[in-house]
């Protein structure tokens, strides 16, 4: 069992994972089948080039709590994906969001210009489908709120790692903030100031798995049942339950999202 101790009565929703990783294709099946039972109600697979959003709508297509996104991530603007083929995407009806997109000064910083126009161009493919955006934002904090400043999209930044300060501007444009299993780290300085602030409205919670296991799993392949772990670091940050914090983000997915 993969998601044994997740077992109980309140909606769990993930609103941002990997599931196209081949580091679960031995597993996948099992996994879904686990999390459905143990009160996993969505799950949302963001894709980051053709292939991965692809795989992203087939598993939607086959998890009726499985949600797809579609998108190009700044680290695979090289991918040979255009955003028309996505826009070919995003109409499928199971695909409820443009992501994962945005700006990685991290790992590629000498195409910045390119991330900027390839964001940008999905940004108004989200907003021509009326669909929400799924934001990447890693050291590129001032370039990724200028751009949201500017164009005003609905969405969410994920894995959030930027200031109070920032924070406070993201919360004023009306956008959603997830949190990941970094809030569990020991490092994660800033991160519990940022989470203190959000409003009931605009929080979500997510794994980012395979990635960003939460303690303590730190370092171990990640998936959906551990989001339990970040919950229950959220909640002792805010002062409220882990079931508060579920029933909160699990509405507020469904909503963002459009589901239902
Ligand atoms: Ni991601």
């Amino acid at each position: 069992m993969y998601t044994e101790d997740l077992k109980n009565s309140y909606p769990i929703f993930d609103t941002h994972s990997h599931y196209d990783d081949e580091r679960f294709d031995e597993i996948r099946t099992e996994l879904f089948a686990e999390m459905k039972q143990n009160g996993v109600c969505g799950i949302v697979s963001c894709g980051c080039d053709e292939v991965s959003s692809k795989m992203a709508i087939k598993m939607a297509e086959e998890n009726d709590f499985v949600y797809a996104a579609v998108g190009i991530h700044p680290g695979s603007i090289d991918s040979g994906t255009t955003v028309e083929q996505i826009a070919r995407l995003a109409t499928h009806k199971k695909c409820v969001a443009i992501g994962e997109i945005g700006l990685d000064y991290y790992w590629v910083d000498d195409n910045k210009q390119k991330q900027i126009e390839i964001f940008e161009k999905q940004i108004a493919l989200a907003k021509k489908l009326n669909l929400p955006i799924i934001v990447h934002d890693r050291d590129a904090h001032g370039d990724t709120l200028e751009i949201l400043k500017k164009h005003k999209p609905k969405g969410i930044v994920h894995c959030y790692s930027g200031s109070v300060e920032m924070a406070q501007e993201i919360i004023k444009l009306g956008l959603y903030i997830g949190i990941g299993g970094v809030v569990t780290f020991k490092n994660a300085k800033k991160l519990p100031d940022v989470v203190r602030i959000i409003p009931d409205e605009l929080l979500l919670v997510e794994t980012d798995c395979p990635y960003l296991a939460p303690e303590p799993h730190r370092g171990k392949l990640c998936h959906s049942g551990m989001i339990k772990y970040t919950a229950q670091k959220i909640a002792e940050i805010r002062g409220t339950t882990p079931e508060n914090i579920f029933t909160i983000t699990a509405k507020n997915a469904k909503k963002i999202f459009n589901i239902e």
